[in-house]
């Protein structure tokens, strides 16, 4: 394989405002700043996976815009092969983001150029697809662009996906992950009706059913719930002062491919993982806080 990981999915230009609380309906709250910072789950997790040292490729699409050059930048900055970032057709990808207090974020994305990125553009990258050894999606693109990259992909890679922003998915999607990677909010909505108990373990079990070979949930503060044909693991939380959680979802997603493509098995990889979250959250901004590897050592 030329790649470690092919991340296909969104880059966005994280447009952020510290707020002391947001504005009820209505209401209009003074915050700080603007900050302007590369972001998008789907360029946040291939910056992610390259800071960390993997060979990382990016299949997106922004726009003609100062935004797309900021995400150009910051993925060529961290290494990550752009051969499938296309250009064009749309505004770049724009999130408007409030920060608490408490380092919590509300995000309102809208996708511009992410939502061309479409099925031929899937088949188009075919190479590169299948140079890789592990494939990432998230859900900022249209579904069936996702729907085509577990179509293609190459015997014997494997195939990770966070449904973020959620929603039902087919069949033929939820037979490919391994794993499936969603939070509790992710799994709810995944799961729909059949979702009515309160503990993860249910969660894991019911997906499970649906198709996914292993499934990770994550908790927060508690942690993660890893679960495969052979059982569930508890994988405990790293404790960090959270100074920006934006994006540190994307960095677990990130390193837990990685760490899966070199073979690591899933509670070791998600216990990696962690540790990669939580030092992303201690620094301002999503691809910009991420660290290398020798900073997930120092943790
Ligand atoms: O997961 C965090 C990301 O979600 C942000 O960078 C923002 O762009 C939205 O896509
Ligand atoms: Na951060």
């Amino acid at each position: 394989y030329d790649y470690d990981l092919l991340v296909v999915g969104s880059a966005n230009a994280d447009l952020v405002i510290g707020v002391e609380r947001r504005p009820a309906a209505g209401e209009t709250v003074l915050g700080g700043d603007l900050a302007v910072h590369p972001g998008g789950k789907g360029a946040n997790q291939a910056v992610a996976a390259a800071r960390l040292g993997a060979a990382t490729a990016l299949l997106a699409r922004v726009g003609d815009d100062g935004h797309g050059r900021l995400l150009l930048d910051s993925l060529r900055a961290a290494g990550v092969d752009t051969v499938g970032v296309l250009v064009g057709g749309a505004p770049t990808g724009v999130a408007l983001i409030t920060v608490d207090p408490s380092g919590d974020n509300s995000i309102v994305v809208s996708p511009g150029a992410n939502s061309r990125l479409l099925p031929a553009d899937v088949r188009a990258a075919e190479g590169v697809l299948r140079a890789s050894r592990v494939v990432s999606a998230q859900l900022e693109i249209p579904l069936e662009t996702v729907v085509e990259v577990v179509r293609n992909l190459a015997p014997g890679s494997r195939f990770v996906l966070n449904p973020s922003p959620p929603r039902e998915l087919p069949a033929e999607v939820l037979a490919a992950c391994d794993p499936l990677i969603l939070n509790e909010h992710e799994a709810r909505v995944v799961l729909g009706d059949a979702c009515a108990s309160d503990d993860p373990e249910d969660w894991a079990r019911l997906l499970l059913a649906r198709g996914p070979r292993s499934v990770v949930v994550t908790l927060g503060a508690e942690g993660a719930l890893v679960a495969d044909g052979s059982g569930a693991t508890r994988v405990p939380s790293v404790t960090v002062d959270a100074v920006d959680t934006t994006g540190a979802g994307d960095a677990f997603t990130a390193a837990l491919a990685w760490k899966l493509g070199s073979g690591a098995d899933l509670a070791d990889a998600a216990a990696y993982a962690a540790r990669v979250g939580a030092a992303a959250v201690t620094r301002r901004g999503a691809q910009e806080s991420y660290p290398t590897a020798e900073e997930v050592e120092a943790l």
